[in-house]
C-alpha cells in the first residue's frame, strides 16, 4: 500500500476529507468529556519546525499525548537538519524510526523532497505555498456552526499568501465559491487561480469580495519570512483591513476567521476579535481535534 501524505488539501479527495472531519467532530467530543483511548499507543510523531509555532506545535503534541502515542520537537538548530544534512537522508532516516512526521518549512519544494524519501506520511504544518491542516480546522469549525458549506460564498481579504493560495484548493475540494480582495502586487499564485477559474476570482475592493460572503477570513499582511517587507506592506495593504464595515455588508449570519497569530488594528480591528460572528477561538481549538483525524486517517490508510 503506497504511503499517504497531506502536502496539500488535494492529496485526499473530497469524500476523504469530509470523512476526517467527521472524526473531528467526535474527538472534539471525547476531548470535552476527556474520554481519551490510547489508540496510538507507542506511535511517534516527529515535528520538524524550521519556522516558529505556537498553535501547530501545542495542538500536535497535545493530540498525539491525548492519543496515548508520543511526540518530537525537532529544532533545525538542535539536528543535523540545521547543519546541512540533506533532507532527503534525513527523511530516510527518521522515517525508519518513527511513524509520522510533520513539517513546517519554507519552499514547499523541501516538503516534497522529504515526503519522495519518507516512509511514513508526512504532514504538511505550513510551507510557503500552503498551510493545509489550518484549513482543515477552518473547515471543521465552519460545519460545526453553520452546516455544510458547499455554495457558499467565502471572501480572502487581504495577502494572496499560503492560506489564501490553500483557501484556493479548499474551494475545489470543498465546493464554495472565493472571492479574493487583494492589493496588485500581492495575488496568489497565477496557476492555482486559472486552475479553478470557475470558482475562484480576484477583486481589488474588499467589499466586493465581503458583499454577500458567508465566512470572510484574513491573515497577517507579512508572513514569515516576508517581516522586513512589513512597512512597505503596511502601505499597499491599508484598506484592506477586515472590521465591522465589511462584515455590515455580508451576509447576516456570515462568520469571519483568522488563523492566528494576529495583528489588531492591521489585518483586522481590534473589537472584531471578540465579535459574536468571530469564530477565531473554536477556529484554533479544532486544530487539536481535525489533526488526530487526520493523523488517525493517514495512520490507517
Ligand atoms: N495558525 C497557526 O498555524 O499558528 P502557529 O503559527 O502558532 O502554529
Ligand atoms: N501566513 C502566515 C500564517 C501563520 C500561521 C505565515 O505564513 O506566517
Amino acid at each position: 500500500m503506497a504511503v499517504r501524505h497531506f502536502l496539500t488539501l488535494l492529496d485526499l479527495t473530497p469524500a476523504e476529507l469530509h470523512h476526517v472531519l467527521q472524526r473531528a467532530a467526535e474527538f472534539k467530543q471525547e476531548h470535552r468529556q476527556r474520554l481519551y483511548t490510547d489508540r496510538f499507543k507507542n506511535y511517534v510523531l516527529g515535528m520538524i519546525f524550521e519556522k516558529s509555532s505556537t498553535r501547530t506545535r501545542v495542538s500536535f503534541e497535545a493530540g498525539m499525548a491525548q492519543m496515548g502515542g508520543h511526540a518530537m520537537f525537532l529544532a533545525p538548530k538542535d539536528t543535523q537538519l540545521g547543519r546541512g544534512e540533506p533532507i532527503e537522508d534525513s527523511a530516510r532516516v527518521m522515517s525508519s524510526m518513527i511513524d509520522i512526521i510533520m513539517v513546517r518549512t519554507f519552499g514547499h519544494s523541501r516538503i516534497e523532497r522529504f515526503a519522495a524519501f519518507s516512509s511514513v506520511p508526512v504532514i504538511n504544518a505550513l510551507t510557503d505555498d500552503f498551510h493545509p491542516c489550518q484549513v482543515l480546522a477552518d473547515m471543521q469549525t465552519f460545519i460545526e456552526h453553520r452546516g455544510s458549506i458547499q455554495g457558499k460564498q467565502v471572501a480572502w481579504i487581504g495577502d494572496g499568501n499560503n492560506m489564501c493560495q490553500t483557501y484556493i484548493q479548499a474551494a475545489r475540494q470543498f465546493d464554495f465559491e472565493l472571492r479574493i480582495a487583494c492589493p496588485q502586487g500581492f495575488e496568489p499564485r497565477e496557476d492555482l487561480v486559472n486552475a479553478n477559474r470557475d470558482r475562484v476570482s480576484i477583486v481589488r475592493d474588499p467589499k466586493e469580495a465581503a458583499r454577500g460572503a458567508h465566512l470572510l477570513a484574513t491573515d497577517v499582511w507579512a508572513s514569515m519570512g516576508h517581516e522586513h517587507e512589513i512597512s512597505e506592506r503596511r502601505r499597499a495593504f491599508g484598506g484592506y483591513q477586515l472590521n465591522r464595515e465589511l462584515l455590515s455588508i455580508a451576509a447576516s449570519d456570515a462568520l469571519f476567521m483568522h488563523c492566528l497569530p494576529a495583528h489588531r488594528e492591521e489585518e483586522i480591528s481590534a473589537e472584531l476579535m471578540e465579535d459574536p460572528h468571530s469564530v477565531i477561538w473554536d477556529e484554533a481549538e479544532n486544530r487539536l481535534h481535525s489533526q488526530k483525524a487526520l493523523i488517525e486517517f493517514l495512520l490507517t490508510h
